[in-house]
């Protein structure tokens, strides 16, 4: 079994939650209130976290996940790959990832990866691709 396919221990998965917990008390979130952090475990080991950054421009907000990776990318290299990523919030409510952090997301992802998320009261484990198992990839299109 490749190291990406194993399931996450218990101890990797709070780990993480509590990554994205500390990261969602830097979020900047004076708009809508709904201050979200992100935890990217990598390949290598290392936990790259980051948090939502509002705008007054609202369009231009950051979600937690996209400046997780972006933070991920400029510090680690494109070589980089995203095991497993877990998602918190401050507010006590569901955070699924939205559909535009999951595109972003899905040029950097291992395959197998997980990600783990709060939904209805409860911790929800997917596998990122039973998420969002067609992405655009415009890199497919080109060598076709
Ligand atoms: N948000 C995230 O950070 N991640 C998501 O996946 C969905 C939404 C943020 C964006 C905005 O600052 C706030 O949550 C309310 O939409």
């Amino acid at each position: 079994m490749k190291t990406e396919d194993l399931p996450l221990q218990s101890e990797q998965v709070a780990k993480l939650i509590d990554a994205a917990t500390s990261a969602a008390a830097n979020a900047y979130a004076p708009y809508s209130g709904f201050r979200v952090g992100a935890a990217l475990l990598l390949m290598d080991g290392t936990i790259v976290t980051g948090s939502n950054v509002e705008n007054a421009s609202y369009g231009l907000t950051l979600c937690a996940e996209r400046s997780a990776l972006v933070r991920a990318v400029s510090e680690h290299g494109l070589q980089m790959r995203i095991r497993a990523i877990a998602l918190a919030n401050l507010n006590t409510a569901s955070s699924s990832p939205c559909g535009a952090c999951l595109q972003v997301l899905a040029e950097f992802i291992a395959p197998g990866a997980w990600i783990v998320f709060p939904y209805a009261g409860r911790l929800e484990s997917r596998r990122f691709t039973e998420l969002f198992p067609f992405p655009f990839d415009l890199r497919e299109s080109m060598t076709s």
